[in-house]
């Protein structure tokens, strides 16, 4: 099937439907902040700033890879990018495969023009390094003025698809070719149903970057495509994977780079928990695409400058006047 016309039905079907875990959450709700009924800090005082791979951050926090190469998926991508530029945080396109097919939908994604200062992530699948060479790659970085490459692991959702790749032998040589000869910082990320400590593990020998863990818990992915190809698989594979929180502290653990907590992140205190737990920074997705749909730039704006309120109230109600004090308290 055509890379256009997948990812329109992905975002009809996670804009008509109900497509995030039925049952198994990201166990972030097992994690208590550390309450301070007496913070000795004033919210004034709360700064969320950071920075990831080199560039600064006003909030830890991006939005995740959604789309690209359509002409909707334009519009989408130009209205998160005046947000996150406005909100000084970063974000990721989706999958770049349809503009290496057809370097003529590199402006679907290109948004340097009204995002010149954000962080910002390009994105590949791993299925697609079997066919795009590191220089193809670099390109299609260089054509947009990312920052970091996410490459995308997600072999629950290609299983899911009628035409899916269910070969993922090589993957991680794949990624350690591309980890040393990439002149920009590789990041290794699911789509939805999270990064185990094993498979971290064997990243950290990669050269990589950062994990960006998206847990289990928020947006399924085998769901989408289940529904999608209307594969009966899906109702047995829903809610498949590794929690968001255990897959950030397993990453943690087995890897000294850099994490991003994500997958089902939907509150300040979600992203304060995720910290708490090892995360340097978090991502968001589903949310944010409801919300440009229901309000444009302006709408993908307020969602994230709630999120990020939110963060700073956690921040202060745990008397962490920034991420340093955050993750002192517990
Ligand atoms: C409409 C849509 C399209 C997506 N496309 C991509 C993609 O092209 N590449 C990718 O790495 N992840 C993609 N994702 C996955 C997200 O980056 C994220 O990992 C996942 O949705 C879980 O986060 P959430 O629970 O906040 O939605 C997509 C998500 C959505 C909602």
């Amino acid at each position: 099937m055509k890379t256009g016309k997948r990812k329109t039905e992905h975002l009809d079907i996670c804009l008509k439907e109900e497509v995030q875990f039925r049952q198994k959450t990201t166990g972030l709700e097992w994690i208590d902040l550390n309450y301070e009924s007496l913070p000795e800090i004033s919210l004034n005082e709360v700064d969320l700033s950071t920075r990831f791979l080199g560039k600064n951050f006003s909030a830890p926090l991006m939005v995740s890879a959604m789309t690209g190469g359509t002409p909707k998926a334009k519009k989408i991508n130009r209205d998160i990018a005046i947000a996150c530029q406005r909100l000084g945080i970063g974000m990721g396109v989706g999958s770049q495969r349809a503009m290496l097919e057809d370097p003529a939908l590199r402006e679907t994604y290109y948004v340097r023009d009204i995002a010149p200062e954000i962080f910002l992530a390009g994105n590949i699948g791993v299925s697609q390094l079997k066919e795009y060479s590191p220089r193809q790659i670099a390109w299609a970085l260089d054509e947009i003025g990312a920052d970091a490459l996410c490459v995308h692991v997600n072999a629950v959702q290609e299983a899911m698809q009628f035409e899916g790749d269910t070969d993922f032998r090589g993957g991680i040589s794949a990624i350690k070719k591309l980890a040393l000869l990439l002149k920009k910082p590789v990041i290794v990320k699911e789509v939805g149903h999270g990064i185990s400590g094993t498979v971290a593990r064997k990243l950290a020998k990669t050269g990589i970057k950062a994990i960006d863990v998206q847990g289990a818990g928020g947006t399924s992915w085998a769901g989408i495509d289940s529904l999608r190809g209307k594969s009966e698989l899906g109702a047995v594979f829903w809610d498949f994977g590794v929690p968001t929180a255990v897959s950030i502290v397993e990453c943690r653990n087995a890897f000294n780079g850099k994490i991003i907590g994500s997958g089902g992140i939907r509150t300040g205190i979600d992203v304060a928990k995720a910290l708490l737990l090892g995360a340097d920074l978090c991502g968001i997705a589903l949310p944010v695409l409801k919300a440009q749909v229901k309000g444009g730039s302006k709408g993908v704006e307020k969602y994230l400058r709630q999120i990020i309120e939110e963060t700073r109230l956690a921040f202060y109600l745990t008397g962490a006047k920034n991420i340093k004090d955050l993750k002192k308290t517990n």
